[in-house]
């Protein structure tokens, strides 16, 4: 407002002219007509008309004097402020429409949409890979009618190492894979592997049972590209009757396309685990694999050892079933191209955003 004012004259500044002087009425519309032309905006186009047409303005107030006259002078005098005031009155209104198609122009301006530039969106956050892939193996095993069972993160080491047939001197057990919760008597640990769900499972529910048991494990290896102390795997148990290999074969088979496409298919090797038996290692054929199609160790898999059954109080003689366990972590560097351990870790949102579509 500083400048608005400064560029025009105060009412009480400027003298009064004498209505019948026809310099000082001429030289009063000058000085007008100047801060007319001089006001930059509205506002200071109002000051001006205040200051040059209001009531207290040098011509206001010597149209006022004009009353004073001698009745022969007020002709005269009238003929002299009453032209230059409508003067002024045509200024303004020219100025006024001047001013106001500028600043309808520069509303226009500042108020454009832009109806091609990108929205400001909220980011809603992105689900975890890592919980994405759980869902989707979840959702393929319930689409087969199987179950999801949970069980807890801190195990009783019974039910992840002894129900399971490992023996006393497993080294597996020993203290560089295996996290123990002190006190050493409570026989507590952070669970290895989803495998002690199975013994749960069976002693909870009733046979034939058909789960799934996705969830987080925990070994003491340091953190590298492929090895992360904390991880997750998903196992799976059939316990039926009459089940075989070939159900183990059919339902890895099944699944393995559900998750690499039809062009999928899977061989088992022999191998050893304690709580399966014959056991094997599963392998994929990746149609889709980065250096071109080709085998890549899965998991293990096997028909479920006699030992377990009954330690979880199934008779073998009636019952057998079948087992699975694969790394979630494992199969998301192969089936998406992760390179390195850290990305699925870090929690950079960059990476998430990367499967932000994959539901
Ligand atoms: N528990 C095993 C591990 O963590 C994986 C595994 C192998 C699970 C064979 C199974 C199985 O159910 O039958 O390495």
């Amino acid at each position: 407002m500083s400048e608005t004012t400064l560029g025009t004259e105060t009412p009480q500044a400027a003298a009064v002219p004498h209505p019948l002087d026809e310099a000082a009425v001429g030289a009063a519309v000058e000085q007008a007509l100047a801060a007319i032309a001089a006001a930059a905006n509205l506002e200071e186009l109002k000051a001006a008309r205040i200051a040059h047409t209001g009531e207290k303005s040098p011509l206001s107030l010597a149209n006022r004097e004009i009353g004073k006259l001698a009745k022969e002078e007020k002709a005269a005098a009238g003929k002299l402020v009453g032209p230059a005031r409508g003067r002024l009155n045509k200024a303004l209104a020219s100025r006024t429409e001047e001013l106001e198609a500028e600043r309808d122009a520069q509303i226009l301006v500042d108020e454009a949409v832009d109806v091609t530039a990108a929205p400001r969106r909220r980011r809603a956050g992105a689900r975890h890979p890592l919980s994405i892939l759980q869902e989707r193996v979840s959702d393929i095993f319930v689409g087969m009618g199987w179950e999801i069972a949970e069980g807890p993160e801190v195990e009783s080491e019974w039910f992840n190492f002894d129900a399971l047939n490992f023996k006393p001197d497993h080294p597996a057990r020993e203290m560089q894979d295996t996290f123990f919760v002190e006190p050493p008597e409570a026989h507590l640990l952070m669970r290895t592997h989803t495998s002690p769900v199975q013994v749960r499972s069976m002693l909870e529910r009733e046979v034939p049972i058909y789960v799934l048991c996705p969830g987080k494990v925990f070994r003491t290896d340091e953190l590298d590209a492929t090895h992360t102390p904390v991880f997750h795997q998903f196992e799976g148990l059939a316990i039926d009757k009459g089940l075989s290999m070939a159900d183990l074969r059919g339902t890895l088979e099944h699944f393995a396309r559900q998750m690499f496409g039809a062009d999928a298919s899977i061989r088992l090797r022999p191998n050893f685990f304690p709580f399966t038996e014959p056991s094997a290692e599963l392998d994929i054929w990746h149609p889709g694999a980065k250096g071109g199609p080709q085998w890549i160790e899965w998991g293990g898999c096997g028909m479920v050892h006699p030992n377990v059954l009954r330690a979880a109080g199934i008779d073998p003689e009636v019952y057998s079933g079948f087992a699975f366990g694969m790394g979630i972590e494992r199969t998301l560097m192969f089936r998406n191209e992760v390179g390195d351990m850290h990305d699925m870790i870090e929690g950079d949102v960059r990476f998430s955003e990367h499967f932000g579509m994959e539901i």
